[in-house]
């Protein structure tokens, strides 16, 4: 038997069919344009993913040579936020607004004023952002009325594949928590936000959790793909929820850190946790009845690339004679400089910052340059920002108790506890998993660096496929071929050697982080300023 994974991503659509102990048999990424017809706009056409996914079936089908009727199921995942609007005949009525978009700041305050801060975040777990697709639909109300008029259907991008493939308006609850629409403790459409902000509930699809089957592959779908008639499609998960699937971060006391374009410090949770002061997003997770909690830092990944193709053109040169991942030289020339980078500290925020910053003003600085500083010290300060930064996202999930304090993870100061959310691990600290993935996940020198900052040990997963395999395993829950989402994970999922934190490492680092984390304040002001400045 066989289960597919299809992850609609914003580079491209990724089909992955995997046998049932997680094995990936054949996959295809199918690429499309991202349109930015504006400053801060950002569009996809819907049916430039549908046309990647319908390849991608084909592809992953002809290279298996896999019979179709032995796909058990399949699951979807994808980018989160982006609004698809539809019009009575299930037609597209416009470019799908999608999650990086900042157009809605205005809408925001509209929703705040309309819903009460308090209350916005009590219901949907997190203040109005402008990433999020409720800000997105009160857009298109304002400014293209003739639009909204003809919308029948709001549904997120891989919920927009679903219904090409099963002809079900239906989303899932891990996706459906980033739309602001979505009563997260209750986990069900909140007729209170939507009262409030005017929105028919008709417009939207039923919610199910991540493993149930929401439909159907229907007869058109089948002739178009090559599938199977009836081959049932589960509700899956928005992309990190479903990664979390594909790294087994399905319980208690387990969280990973991804370093990609941005980095996320993500920590699975039984109970709901929330944090009032919006720093970090919770959604509903892919297993039923939980929730996770996850801290982002805007410039991680983004923030080494910046700096290799600005500064490092010999270095891509030598890459490419040497015919090795310019990344791998990097961290060869990285990992000859001191711990401290020589006392030069980066601040990552070249795209603004949000957690815990929440400032779309702050930039990027380095900290203490001076005539004995080359390339390389600033390269490895870019990589000790970066997870300095990232443990300012892991101290507010330790804060509003998401992530056990094991006393080495975090100063008790560093974590702002109070009263309105008392951390419920304080007298028995547990040990936490930490996975590292992502491109940043798959450097040992980034690793270390992690363990060492974090103070905790850090594993990384065998498996490339994070996401689209997470779906594949929920489609497996959902056609009975695994008990439970956990079970299916501990069935398929191999972890690499564990790192530890290294204690000379760790007590220098203590001492530049906490010098770090005087930084943005005493700059706070100044980036506002510049922001004004001509
Ligand atoms: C989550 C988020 C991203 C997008 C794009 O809040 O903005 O993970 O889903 O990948």
């Amino acid at each position: 038997m066989y289960l597919l994974g299809i992850d609609i991503g914003t580079s491209g659509t990724k089909t992955v069919l995997f046998d049932t102990a997680g094995n990936p048999i054949a996959s295809y990424t199918g690429e499309y344009p991202l349109y930015q017809p504006k400053n801060g706009y950002a569009e996809q056409e819907p049916l430039d993913w549908w046309n990647a996914t319908v390849d991608g079936i084909k592809a992953v089908l002809g290279k298996s040579g896999a019979d179709p009727c032995d796909i058990a199921g399949i699951g979807l995942s994808g980018q989160m936020h982006g609004l698809v609007m539809l019009d009575k005949d299930g037609k597209p009525l416009r470019k799908s607004i999608i999650w990086c978009d900042q157009r809605t700041a205005a809408e925001c305050e509209e929703i705040t004023s309309a819903v009460g801060t308090q209350r916005l975040v009590e219901i949907t777990a997190n203040p109005a952002l402008t990433g999020f697709t409720a800000s997105k639909i009160l857009w298109v109300r304002n400014n293209e009325p003739e639009i909204y008029e003809k919308c029948k259907t709001i549904l997120l991008p891989k919920d927009y594949i679903r219904f090409m493939l099963t002809g079900e308006r239906a989303t899932e609850v891990s996706d459906a928590s980033g739309m602001q629409l979505l009563d997260v403790p209750n986990r069900r459409w909140s007729e209170e936000v939507l009262d409030k902000l005017s929105i028919e509930k008709s417009l939207l699809g039923k919610v199910y959790e991540s493993p149930e089957i929401t439909g159907q592959v229907t007869k058109f779908s089948a002739e178009l793909t090559g599938l199977k008639e009836g081959t049932p499609v589960a509700g899956g998960a928005g992309d990190n929820a479903a990664a979390a699937v594909g790294t087994g971060v399905v319980r208690d006391g387990r969280g990973f850190t991804t370093i990609g374009t941005s980095g996320v410090v993500f920590a699975h949770t039984d109970r709901l946790s929330i944090d009032k002061k919006g720093r970090v997003h919770t959604f509903c997770a892919a297993v039923p009845g939980t929730w996770h909690v996850m801290g982002v830092t805007q410039g991680a990944g983004l923030s080494l690339k910046w700096f290799k193709d600005n500064f490092c053109g010999g270095e891509l040169k030598e890459a490419e004679k040497q015919g090795v991942d310019v990344y791998y030289l990097l961290d060869k020339e990285a990992g000859k400089v001191p711990v401290g980078s020589n006392r030069l500290i980066y601040l990552p925020y070249l795209m603004g910052e949000r957690t815990p910053h929440l400032d779309a003003n702050a930039r990027g600085a380095f900290f203490g340059l001076s005539a004995i500083h080359t390339k390389y010290d600033m390269l490895r300060a870019v990589m000790e920002g970066v997870s300095f930064s990232l443990k300012d996202c892991l101290n507010v999930l330790i804060g509003i108790g998401a992530v056990p304090n094991t006393n080495s993870a975090a100063k008790r100061s560093d974590c702002e506890y109070s009263q309105e959310s008392p951390n419920p691990y304080p007298l028995n600290p547990k040990p936490f998993e930490m996975l590292a993935c992502g491109g940043g996940g798959s450097s040992a020198l980034w690793r270390q660096m992690l363990s060492d900052i974090f103070g905790i040990d850090i594993k990384t997963v065998k498996s490339k496929e994070g996401p689209a395999l997470g779906v594949a395993l929920l489609a497996g829950v959902g056609a009975g071929i695994y008990k439970s989402v956990p079970e299916a994970c501990d069935s398929v999922i191999a972890y690499s050697e564990r790192q530890l934190p290294n204690n000379e490492n760790q007590k220098i680092y203590e001492k530049y982080y906490d010098l770090y984390k005087k930084l943005y304040p005493a700059l706070k002001l100044g980036f506002s300023e510049l922001a004004n400045l001509p």
